[in-house]
């Protein structure tokens, strides 16, 4: 409603001067309450940064173990055989690739929480480090899991995507119940988090996927194949560019702000309608 309508709708309501001052509180605290939203919507509006596709950059293992010695050696050990940290000379490139690009590594303290954050290093220096562990496993004879080979079909149009129905059943099967329905995320047991999948690349969904970050269940080749994590990565891509399928989105803030600015709004309009209705007798 324009401000001209309220206006216009309170002398239509035949409204004293003292009632309209009672209504002028409720009124604003609507008001307040759709600035404040407004702001909110702005200020998460910035779109979620899609990775450009490039070419591999050259790897250099030695700088990536001196990075390697100077960023991750004091918890994971020196030549990654663990410390206060769990070793590293098992978890292959995929391990090493996922927690390096979401930022999730180094942690600051050992006591923390892995999440997400913009990555500490660049993705030269990540091609590095990760060439690096990866080398330690296959001196070893134990090389974990590599990079999977995600092959999206829809990474640019999303519309009449072939895999996007086997990739939304994947998905529902496996992941949503953690992820929720929409790819917003939520929270586990435990105070875990469950992050949002909006800006996960493929790679990184994948990844994921391969590693299960903890408490996150791993998905072997065995359970889900490269071209179904690929149609999964569809599906995720594809929620992150689509509109909410229903309710309002709000900026996809999960259910706890939804039930809050509900509970704002409809406070509001409760207090205009008890107001008018408490002045009427
Ligand atoms: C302050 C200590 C600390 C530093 C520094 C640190 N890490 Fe970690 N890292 C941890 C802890 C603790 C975990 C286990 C987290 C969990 O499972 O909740 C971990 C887990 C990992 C994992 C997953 C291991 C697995 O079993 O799947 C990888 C990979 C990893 N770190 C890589 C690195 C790399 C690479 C660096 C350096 C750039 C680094 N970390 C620096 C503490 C640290
Ligand atoms: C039992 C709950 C659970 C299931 C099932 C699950 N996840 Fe996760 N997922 C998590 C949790 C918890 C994290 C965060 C772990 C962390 O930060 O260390 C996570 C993290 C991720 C991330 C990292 C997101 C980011 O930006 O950092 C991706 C991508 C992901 N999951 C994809 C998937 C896919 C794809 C599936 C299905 C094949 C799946 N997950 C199934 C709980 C789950």
């Amino acid at each position: 409603m324009k401000p001209g309508q309220w206006s216009s709708w309170l002398s239509r309501a035949r409204l004293s001067p003292e009632r309209r001052r009672l209504l002028a509180g409720p009124t604003a605290v609507v008001g307040l309450s759709v600035v404040a939203f407004s702001v909110l919507l702005w200020a998460s509006g910035a779109p979620a940064q899609t990775q450009a596709a490039s070419a591999p950059p050259a790897v250099d293992i030695a700088v990536g173990e001196a990075l390697y010695n100077a960023h991750c050696e004091s918890c994971h050990g020196a030549g990654g055989v663990g410390g206060v940290a769990p070793q590293l000379v098992q978890v292959g490139a995929a391990a090493a690739d996922f927690y390096l690009s979401t930022g999730r590594m180094p942690l600051d303290s050992v006591h923390d929480q892995p999440t997400p954050h913009t990555p500490y290093f660049s993705k030269a220096q990540i091609a590095d480090i990760v060439a690096y562990i990866n080398a330690l496993g296959v001196e070893h004879g134990t090389p974990g899991p590599g990079i999977p080979s995600v092959t999206p079909a829809c990474a640019e149009a999303t519309a009449g995507c072939p895999t996007l129905s086997q990739g939304q059943q994947l998905y529902l099967m496996n992941c949503a119940q953690c992820h929720d329905a929409s790819g917003s995320g939520g929270e586990l047991s435990h105070g875990y988090v469950v992050p949002s999948l909006r800006s996960a690349t493929p790679t990184q969904v994948a990844e994921a996927a391969r590693v299960g970050p903890r408490p996150m269940p791993s998905f072997g080749p065995g359970q889900l194949s490269n071209e179904q994590l690929s149609a999964i990565a569809d599906y995720v891509h594809y929620l992150s560019t689509t509109p909410d399928p229903g309710g309002l989105g709000i900026a996809h803030f999960g259910p706890v702000p939804e039930g809050f600015v509900g509970v704002i709004f409809g406070l509001g309009v409760l207090l205009v309608a008890a107001r008018l209705i408490g002045n009427r007798g």
